[in-house]
């Protein structure tokens, strides 16, 4: 992607802008070019020079913005490094300071993300210094369902009030040929922290007030999506994003990737069957044919991330894909071992909390609440 694609509009724009400048300084000349009214050239000549003079002032204003924010995006910095709580901070001081501004026009895109399977791409990039993601979608390039399911996950982030646990949206720019959506940028996704962790140290494990928070984070933003009639459709470890900290330990998970997302109303019931098979609750892989499914499909996807986080393997894996669903059909859920069981005692805990979500029946699933209250104690 070229630079000059994402400037684009906004230079298109400043172009319109000097024109108008331009527009009044010519009609002054056109108004005032007669030499039988030397009142007129002398009044033409103070106008040019104000003009003159309200440009430069113009490009002062501009200089000492840029000053400005430079100032308090290292202010912000300094408070976050007080407070140790990056996200919180940094959003408290915004509130707090309205006159801080973003340049869209300087936006830089550097490396590209692993690529998921909805025909977008993710990049890295800086929005005037700021670190964000970008998630681009080439019109060319995909069919109309990729780019409805695209033009859908925006609208929805767009209009969803902000959450900790849920991806951050910060803008999108539209083009004839690519849309791109702008986020607050994470770490990694918990498949790529899970591999990465295991790859390196053979002895991880998740301790205990880790999964509990983890847990925790995936069930208020689930819990923050139910309240706002979403369902998320596509809960898996490679949806959670992840902030790490010095260490690269998780400091916070938010849910994200929300092409496949959904409002359901009473009577606009969910019965498309979509999303990753080893993650689906049996009653959305015979949606359509058999009725429909509620909220508590994505309690389920919520059970089987619980068993990569409890187990750092993924849910059946080995098996052949195509047997995947039918054993789902019949309730069969990967089993954890004793041994997974033993790293800590309160993984019995969590190991009986994934069971109860990937409940075969849905009714029999914990709900959020239940949910949020045990891991509340197992965090205790
Ligand atoms: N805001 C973000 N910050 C960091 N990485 C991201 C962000 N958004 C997406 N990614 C990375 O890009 C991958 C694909 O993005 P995702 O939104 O899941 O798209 P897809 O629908 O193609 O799966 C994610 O798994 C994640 O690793
Ligand atoms: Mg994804």
């Amino acid at each position: 992607m070229s630079k000059t694609d994402i400037f684009g509009t906004a230079k298109r724009r400043d172009k319109r802008e000097g024109s108008r400048t331009y527009s009044v300084s010519s009609s002054v000349s056109s108004s005032t070019s007669d030499p039988d009214h030397p009142d007129l050239e002398k009044k033409k000549q103070d106008l040019m020079a104000e003009v003159a003079a309200l440009e430069k002032k113009k490009e002062d204003l501009k200089r000492k913005q840029k000053k400005l924010d430079r100032e308090i995006k290292k202010r912000a910095g300094e408070i976050h490094a007080l407070e140790g709580d990056s996200a919180g901070s940094q959003i408290s001081f915004l509130k707090k300071n309205p006159t801080c501004r973003v340049d869209l026009d300087n936006i830089e895109i550097s490396k590209k993300l692993p690529v998921g399977a909805s025909g977008t791409i993710v990049y890295t990039c800086t929005v005037d210094g700021w670190n964000c993601a970008v998630k681009e979608l080439s019109r060319e390039k995909v069919d109309e369902g990729t780019e409805m399911a695209f033009e859908s996950e925006i609208s929805l982030l767009e209009h969803l009030p902000t959450h900790p646990n849920i991806c951050k949206y910060l803008f999108h720019i539209r083009d004839e040929k690519t849309v791109r959506l702008f986020m607050t940028r994470y770490d990694a996704n918990m498949d790529m922290f899970v591999s990465f962790k295991t790859q390196h140290d053979p002895s991880f494990f998740f301790e205990k007030q880790i999964l509990a928070r983890c847990s925790l984070d995936i069930v208020k933003g689930l819990e923050f999506l139910h309240s706002k009639k979403i369902m998320h459709r596509d809960l898996k470890p490679g949806n959670i994003f992840v902030q790490l900290g010095q260490r690269d330990e998780i400091l916070k998970c938010v849910i994200g990737d929300f092409d496949t997302a959904k409002k359901v109303s009473v009577k606009n019931k969910a019965v498309t069957i979509i999303g990753t098979p080893a993650f689906m609750a049996p009653e959305v892989l015979t949606a359509g044919e058999h009725g429909s499914y509620d909220f508590s499909a994505d309690v389920y996807s919520f059970g089987m991330i619980l068993y990569v986080m409890i187990t750092l393997r993924q849910p059946f894996q080995g098996d052949r894909p195509y047997l995947i669903p039918d054993q789902i059909l019949k309730g069969k859920i990967p089993e954890i071992s004793a041994q997974q069981l033993a790293v800590d005692p309160s993984y019995e805990g969590f190991g009986a909390m994934y069971k109860q979500c990937c409940a075969r029946i849905a009714p029999d699933r914990p709900s959020l609440v239940q949910l949020k209250a045990v891991l509340a104690q197992l965090l205790a």
